[in-house]
């Protein structure tokens, strides 16, 4: 696709007459501006639409346009690869780099004309707008406008025979993902990123009830999966300290360590809390590490909602050493988070194969130093919430390998997470995938992907 550069209009001046904004203009305006900083400067969605410390135009927002902001950044991702795809079908040449915000404009307009319920007019009006008051995009104010009006006269003809799956997945990713679990698996992974995950709440007891107040179901090991979205602090139980939020995946690995009545447990890399609780309600004596401040404070006030009572400590575990050794080890390590793709549709285009590598060293690392941590006879819990092997299967595969004759593996057995057999491997690993859970309804099925196996010290 060797275009020639788009030769822009000429501007008409810098003081073009001031007309009124539209209504939903701002809100349009920051999607495009977090989807740039998002995809350009790589940084994190989470981040840009924080209500205390994200994206200041987000934050001054009304909570309806906020949800609408949301909206759109999340199609504009979750579609960004056959977006990129339809606009270089629209487009005859290529438009700079330098031209500010077209691309982004574009991105958010088609995101909201094929992927949201939202009228084509407003869409394109807006859009046009938009570029006539960025200084930079201000030139292609015609093309946008052209563009836009053609996908929705073309819009069958334009949007014919794309495939969704190989488009909305970076290569190396889809490579990796082929060549771990299968041409038919990696597809079915890149699937499940269309939808929006569901809410997933851990309950301290009694999921069938809460299933039923909540009007949920219960799903994987005991989960309750919810598919309205809304305010969490406005359900049943929450005030009460009931439950927590945590995906079905996520909540398995902690199950692993069995009965945890009276003994001491460490939980590694245990900020914002989720595992920590459910060791904690399973009566485990927990001391939750993390190295940031900011995300114990968070483990701490979940805690003190929920009625848990646990020792904290803010550290570096590539420099911590406990007191005395532990019964039980969860380590929930820094990883690629890939498997969390359906919840923050950004890391497939922030993070790279380089990161992969980094971190695959940080849980190496990790990994041989907890080893030493946990007394003989004692369980420890690796996991990730990544897909890459390298960050699962093959980083344990050595790890057992480096530390042979200090530690065993212990295969998972279905029944311990609820009969999901489709979530364990023949070498005996906890392997969950987004297209695991399969159901009809897109927004009832799937679970993160996540990694775990389980050692006992020798
Ligand atoms: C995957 S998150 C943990 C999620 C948590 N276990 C839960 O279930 O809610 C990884 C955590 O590792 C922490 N972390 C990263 N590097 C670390 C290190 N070197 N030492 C201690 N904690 C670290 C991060 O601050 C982050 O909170």
């Amino acid at each position: 696709m060797n275009k020639r550069p788009h030769k822009p209009r000429k501007p008409s001046g810098n003081n073009a007459p001031e007309r009124p904004e539209k209504p939903g203009f701002a809100a349009r305006k920051v999607a495009a501006d977090i989807l740039g900083n998002v995809v350009h400067k790589k940084r994190p969605l989470d981040g840009e639409l924080d209500a205390a410390s994200g994206h200041s135009g987000f934050r001054q927002l009304a909570a309806n346009d906020r949800a609408l902001v949301r909206a759109i950044v999340g199609a504009a991702l979750r579609r960004r690869g056959e977006i990129a795809e339809i606009l270089d079908r629209l487009l005859d040449r290529q438009i700079p780099e330098k031209t500010g915000r077209v691309l982004d404009i574009l991105h958010v307009a088609i995101a909201q004309m094929l992927f949201l319920d939202i009228p084509d007019r407003a869409a394109v009006s807006i859009a046009v707008d938009h570029a006539a008051a960025d200084r930079r995009a201000r030139p292609y104010k015609g093309l946008v406008n052209g563009v836009l009006r053609r996908l929705g006269r073309e819009r069958d003809d334009v949007t014919a025979d794309l495939d969704a799956d190989v488009l909305n997945t970076p290569d190396w990713l889809m490579e990796s993902w082929r060549a771990a679990y299968g041409s038919e698996t990696a597809r079915a992974i890149a699937a499940a990123h269309r939808s929006e995950a569901a809410l997933d709440l851990t309950v301290k007891s009694d999921p069938e009830g809460w299933a039923e107040r909540l009007e949920g179901t219960v799903v994987g090991a005991g989960s309750v999966r919810l598919s309205k979205k809304g305010a969490v602090d406005a359900l049943e139980g929450f005030e009460d300290g009931a439950w927590w939020v945590q995906d079905a995946a996520a909540a398995l690995p902690a199950r692993l360590l069995g009965d945890l009545h009276g003994k001491k447990a460490a939980d590694l890399c245990a900020a914002p809390g989720g595992k920590t609780a459910q060791l904690a309600a399973a009566g485990a004596k927990v001391t939750a590490v993390d190295i940031s401040r900011a995300r114990l404070k968070r483990l701490e006030e979940n805690m003190t909602r929920l009625g848990l009572s646990v020792e904290t400590m803010a550290a570096d575990l590539r420099a911590f050493e406990p007191d005395a050794p532990f019964d039980a080890i969860l380590l929930d390590a820094p990883c690629s988070a890939t498997g969390t793709i359906r919840r923050h549709p950004d890391v497939a285009w922030i993070k790279k194969a380089y990161d992969i590598e980094k971190l695959s060293e940080i849980q190496r690392e990790l990994l041989d130093r907890v080893v030493n941590w946990v007394k003989p006879g004692g369980l420890i819990i690796y996991c990730t919430c990544s897909l890459e092997p390298e960050e699962g299967e093959s980083q344990v595969a050595a790890f057992l390998e480096r530390q042979a004759g200090k530690v065993e593996l212990v295969k998972v057995n279905p029944q311990e997470i609820g009969g999901l057999d489709q979530c364990v491997t023949g070498e005996g690993y906890l392997r969950c995938l987004p297209c695991h859970l399969a159901g009809s309804d897109p927004d009832l099925r799937g679970m993160d992907g996540f990694f775990a196996a389980r050692f006992r010290r020798l």
